[in-house]
């Protein structure tokens, strides 16, 4: 089977080594992909919001499968062009993708459907949202409706800081068209967790939960980023808390999709909050999460072509997905500057072991050397019986991973390590 994988980060390449797992696989292309990924897949430089380019080279290629994997594809409609020429997909076509392309949206799908989480309202004026945030509760929270490479959401601990995030969106542009509507909810506290789903519009079968860690500092402090490392299984998921959710949240989720009339197929990312009033979503992404995969894919133990070709043609009830009863750790390698302005074009340099165990995400080959190219550099995973020895081994691998100016945050899996004291 020929394969083609939309994208170019961490993610791709963690989805791209478990597709290549599967024997059936005798091609995968990357598109755009990058720099480490062209060490397991054909890179193809067309961009991944490229449609139309994307689409011609699926149908000159003989695509047998296509895995769409970021937001921006999804919420453009590549699955949707791509089925237009008969080549199957994985992911959700536009109209299911807006789940995480508008955040008024999915706030009042779930208002609509009774699912849990932050009370809160919409805002298209800034005047409007001026006032109502002279009188809101402190701290608030201010989220641009559109797609903001996970940074479009402000925790204003003060009256000025949130009056000035809204106007930063609304009136001066800070993150394009996606700030024009913006949505300020309500704080809500308590730990986080992930859980990526499959679904094929009729089941959904959870993947083994994480946890992220957004800040760019220890301990949870500084801006918030793509995310810098995650740990699966997330230990404040309990079975509990897992059936809780199935009942309260996943279901309701893909049937309040079916009665919009939006039916989703892929994986759902669901970002909830285990709030002392019990779990809460705080957002909903209609993809993988990244750095989540790259702890939950390798945890995988069922084949990954098929479980994603069962959500296309709606057979995963008969479909088994299983995870290995072990644990992972994945430490982000960034650029420092990261997630503000940082340098580029440095030499990475991995030991044998190190580049054994890491997905790269913003680098590029230049003359056979890699060298950094985004924020995110590589993502470095290691699986073990404890999560103790998977934080353990992940830190003895990442420290393998060198480049001028390289960061790491030094506590991924800490708060998870103590939460299971
Ligand atoms: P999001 O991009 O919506 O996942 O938000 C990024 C991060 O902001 C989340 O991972 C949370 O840590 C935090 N956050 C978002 N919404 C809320 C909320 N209503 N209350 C508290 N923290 C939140
Ligand atoms: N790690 C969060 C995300 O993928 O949006």
């Amino acid at each position: 089977m020929n394969l083609l994988v939309v994208g170019g980060g961490g993610r791709e390449h963690a989805i791209i080594k478990k597709l290549k797992e599967n024997k059936s696989v005798s091609a995968i292309y990357a598109l755009p992909g990058n720099g480490g990924i062209a060490a397991d897949a054909t890179c193809v430089s067309i961009g991944a919001t490229d449609i139309d380019k994307i689409v011609e080279f699926a149908v000159a290629n003989a695509i047998d499968y296509a895995v769409v994997a970021p937001d921006d594809p999804l919420v453009l409609g590549c699955v949707d062009r791509l089925r237009e020429k008969g080549i199957p997909c994985f992911g959700p076509d536009a109209k299911a993708a807006i789940i995480e392309g508008s955040k008024a949206f999915s706030k009042n799908l779930m208002k609509k459907y009774g699912i849990p989480t932050a009370s809160y309202e919409v805002f298209t004026e800034l005047p409007k949202a001026l006032e109502y945030l002279k009188t809101a509760p402190i701290p608030t929270v201010i989220k641009a409706d559109g797609l903001a490479l996970g940074k479009g959401v402000i925790i204003a601990q003060t009256r000025e800081e949130a009056l000035e995030a809204v106007t930063d969106m609304m009136a001066n542009a800070k993150f394009g068209k996606s700030g024009s509507t913006v949505v300020i909810e309500e704080f809500l506290t308590g730990p986080e967790v992930s859980v990526l789903a499959f679904t094929d519009g009729k089941v959904v079968k959870p993947m083994v939960s994480s946890m992220d860690h957004k800040r760019i500092g220890d301990n949870d402090t500084g801006l918030n980023t793509g995310g810098m490392g995650t740990i699966a299984p997330n230990p404040y998921y309990t079975e509990q808390i897992a059936a809780q959710c199935m009942e309260e949240i996943f279901l309701p989720t893909i049937a309040a999709m079916n009665a919009e009339g939006r039916t989703f197929k892929g994986c759902l990312y669901f970002g909830l909050m285990l709030t002392p009033n019990g779990p809460k979503v705080i957002e909903y992404n209609c993809r993988f999460g990244d750095p989540e995969t790259q702890v939950v894919l390798p945890l995988l133990e069922s084949d990954l072509l098929t479980v994603m070709q069962a959500c296309t043609n709606g057979t995963l009830a008969e479909t088994e997905v299983k995870f290995a009863d072990k644990c992972a750790c994945c430490v982000i390698t960034a650029s420092g500057g990261y997630p503000e302005s940082y340098g580029k074009g440095y030499e990475i340099t991995m030991t044998t072991d190190a580049a054994a165990h890491t997905y790269v995400a913003g680098a590029k080959l230049e003359d056979g050397k890699l060298l950094t190219s985004g924020g995110r550099v590589t993502g470095t995973t290691a699986v073990a019986d404890s999560l103790a020895d998977a934080v353990k081994k992940a830190y003895e691998l990442a420290n393998g991973v060198e480049f001028e100016n390289a960061y790491r945050r030094s506590d991924i899996g800490q708060r998870a390590l103590a939460a299971l004291k």
